[in-house]
């Protein structure tokens, strides 16, 4: 691929990627004038043509027309989307009640949500480092949730000890719907619904359920952030310096990774990510090797090491999925649970405090 080709596929990426982001008319708009309008960045490709080599005419010119093409068509459908929302039935919605202001006393004012606060932290950094961010369903089909992902008819988590079912009739389908049990079926979807090519990096944060018992270390819903970066040679190489980097920025510390070979179905090969613990060993001196000498502390179990999340390089089944040819491409996915960052950032000792509404706890966040 030449660097010019490169440069439209990643244009590409970009602009479906902020057309996607897009939710009101206003945001539309300027996204029009930033990439197809009369002064946009593929136009301004196209007008470039006439000043390249025959050879380089005949790539280039095919290339940003079938983007431009693409993007209009991309940006009629959204704007039609836009337009039925706004012009929905208004007729049902009710003027907010008003409350006169209490006598005397001061109002206390509200703060976000620790889990929010992490979320948008993560998207921050992602963002920074050049992924785009996805949003999908937390309703979704068992075809995404388990099918595309490789995950066999027999495996144990798509049991209903495991996974909350939506009775099909109760939606007058057919359709094996599902509560998502993990942000992973985004892999799959977002590269659908946002029609992108590689190369791309994305990461796709979100709530998803599972039929379990609540305890200091589980709940039945929780978050999770997915990652996926494809192109033609993406590596593990890249992958891990990309998590620690990611985990450096959040905890603010110099952090280090390391890999353990794990099985996840929808990877291959796949690893259980652990990151160095961000409270002992961060203060204490490496090894020539750069293992901790292992003084270690409560938190990380005295290893020195926090287990933060699952990753592996993209089964060639799920590229297959998604489209995308596994002989010319490759790429890594990861996800953790922002939860689980989130109690070890804040010394959180028990996960049942994020949905108390326990306004002792939600008041140190803000
Ligand atoms: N979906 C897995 C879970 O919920 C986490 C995971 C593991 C995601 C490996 C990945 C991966 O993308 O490659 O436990």
């Amino acid at each position: 691929m030449t660097n010019t080709e490169q440069q439209i596929k990643e244009l590409g990426n970009q602009a479906k990627g902020e057309l996607a982001a897009a939710q009101d008319a206003h945001s539309l708009e300027a996204w029009r004038v930033l990439y197809i309008g009369r002064s946009g960045q593929v136009t301004a490709i196209l007008r470039g043509v006439k000043n390249l080599s025959e050879e380089e005419k005949r790539i280039v010119g095919k290339e940003a027309n079938a983007l431009r093409r693409e993007l209009e068509e991309l940006y009629q459908e959204k704007q039609e989307r836009l337009h039925n929302k706004i012009s929905g039935d208004r007729s049902k919605i009710l003027p907010p009640p008003l409350t006169p202001p209490r006598a005397g006393g001061e109002n206390a004012a509200g703060s976000l949500h620790p889990l929010p606060l992490s979320m948008n932290r993560i998207i921050e950094i992602f963002s920074a480092m050049g992924f785009i961010i996805a949003d999908g369903p937390e309703v979704e089909e068992g075809k995404y949730n388990f099918d595309a992902l490789n995950i066999p008819l027999d495996h144990p988590a798509r049991g209903e000890g495991d996974t909350f079912m939506i009775d099909p009739k109760s939606i007058g389908g057919e359709k094996d719907i599902v509560l998502r049990t993990q942000t992973s079926p985004m892999q799959i979807r977002s590269v659908q619904t946002m029609h992108l090519n590689p190369p791309f990096k994305l990461i796709a944060p979100g709530r998803v359920f599972r039929r379990e018992k609540a305890d200091a270390t589980h709940e039945s819903t929780f978050y999770q952030f997915e990652g996926l970066g494809i192109s033609e040679d993406m590596s593990i190489a890249d992958f891990k310096d990309i998590v620690a980097e990611f985990f450096s920025e959040f905890f603010q510390k110099d952090v280090d990774v390391r890999l353990r070979p794990s099985y996840f179905p929808f990877v291959e090969p796949g690893f259980e990510v652990d990151m160095s613990c961000v409270f002992c060993r961060a203060e204490n001196a490496l090894s020539e090797h750069g293992e901790s000498k292992g003084v270690g502390c409560r938190i990380c179990k005295y290893t020195g090491w926090i287990e933060v999340m699952g990753a592996g390089m993209v089964h060639p089944n799920v590229l297959k999925n998604m489209n995308i040819d596994p002989k010319k491409y490759q790429g890594f996915a990861f996800g953790g649970a922002i939860d689980r960052l989130t109690m070890i950032q804040y010394g959180i000792t028990d996960i049942r405090m994020f949905w108390s509404g326990d306004i002792r706890f939600l008041k140190q966040f803000s």
